[in-house]
């Protein structure tokens, strides 16, 4: 049980009509049942209604309320303070996003890449209705039904050294949603899905960064901050505290980034275990595999 009666929150703002940008520190009241957002939502209630940022659900399900938290990927709705005591906890918006204001991240690219890569199914001739649905097996359905679970919150991409340094990249979340349905029995847009997977957009981007290990998760996330010009000027201030930034050194920070992309795409990652820079290799290597896309290199 803790002691703490107030936490600090250093809150990152930025004014898309004046161009300025800070951290502003906000004192709020310690509940050990609190999770970020609770806190953010204190302070937009009681200290300051003009900070900006999204939610919805409050129970990790509708994605929108991802945040970097102390350096880190977050649903804040899943943050509890008392992983952050005892304080400061500073929370900025996704990495590897315009931003648009204060904690607000633009995601319209993010949307369009979801889409590039045709996440419906694909016939090449539709059955007439009268003949009714096109039926599945409990067996065919669990051979997709893990790749079904992704709830669009940007995690990964804010993770994803890749994603920062190539924009262009369609992105873990994406390359899933593809796999999704090339695996759907319903399906046969397979061919089609696999120029975009196959094009310099696709998987073969993140296997030419992951064919560098050692250097991979350390070197190249402050690579990907300078890939997106307003998210740079304005996180310059964070280098201290990120654990991408000037810490690109620090060895102690790789697991950490590599640990959220671990954690969300594992279902791609089959063969990922070791959590060292081999096992970032092999398990970029096994998405290879899974698509089976290597006949087409
Ligand atoms: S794959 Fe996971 S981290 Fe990425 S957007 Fe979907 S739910 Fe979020
Ligand atoms: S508020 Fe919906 S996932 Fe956090």
């Amino acid at each position: 049980m803790s002691t703490v009666d107030t936490i600090n929150l250093e809150v990152f703002r930025y004014d898309p009509d004046s161009g300025r940008d800070s951290f502003q520190t906000y004192e709020v009241q310690y509940r050990e049942d609190w999770v970020v957002l609770d806190a953010l939502n204190f302070i937009k209630d009681n200290i300051d209604g003009t900070l900006s940022y999204r939610w919805s659900c409050r129970m990790g399900v509708c994605g929108s309320c991802g945040m970097m938290v102390n350096g880190y990927p977050k649903l804040t709705c899943s943050a509890f303070l008392r992983e952050y005591l005892p304080g400061p906890v500073r929370v900025e918006p996704l990495n590897n996003f315009e931003i648009e204001r204060d904690l607000i991240i633009d995601f319209d690219q993010f949307l369009e890449k979801l889409h590039s890569v045709q996440p419906w199914i694909v016939r090449e001739s539709d059955t007439p209705v009268e003949d009714g649905e096109y039926l599945q097996t409990p067996a065919q359905l669990a051979k997709y039904k893990q790749y079904t679970m992704c709830i669009n919150c940007m995690l990964c991409y804010a993770a994803c050294p890749v994603v920062g340094h190539d924009p262009e990249f369609v992105g873990p979340a994406a390359l899933a949603l593809a796999h999704r349905y090339n695996l759907d029995s319903r399906d046969q847009g397979r061919e089609q899905r696999l120029d975009i997977l196959l094009s310099n957009k696709g998987v073969w981007t993140a296997l030419s960064w992951v064919n560098a290990p050692p250097f991979v998760p350390s070197m190249s996330i402050p690579q990907a901050r300078s890939s997106n010009q307003r998210s740079r000027e304005s996180r310059t201030i964070t280098n201290r505290s990120l654990h991408l930034g000037d810490r690109a050194s620090d060895r102690s920070a790789a697991p950490h980034s590599r640990r959220v992309v671990v954690d969300v795409t594992s279902q791609l990652f089959l063969d990922f275990s070791a959590g060292n820079d081999v096992g970032v290799h092999s398990r970029v290597r096994c998405l290879a595999d899974h698509l089976d896309i290597k006949s087409r290199r």
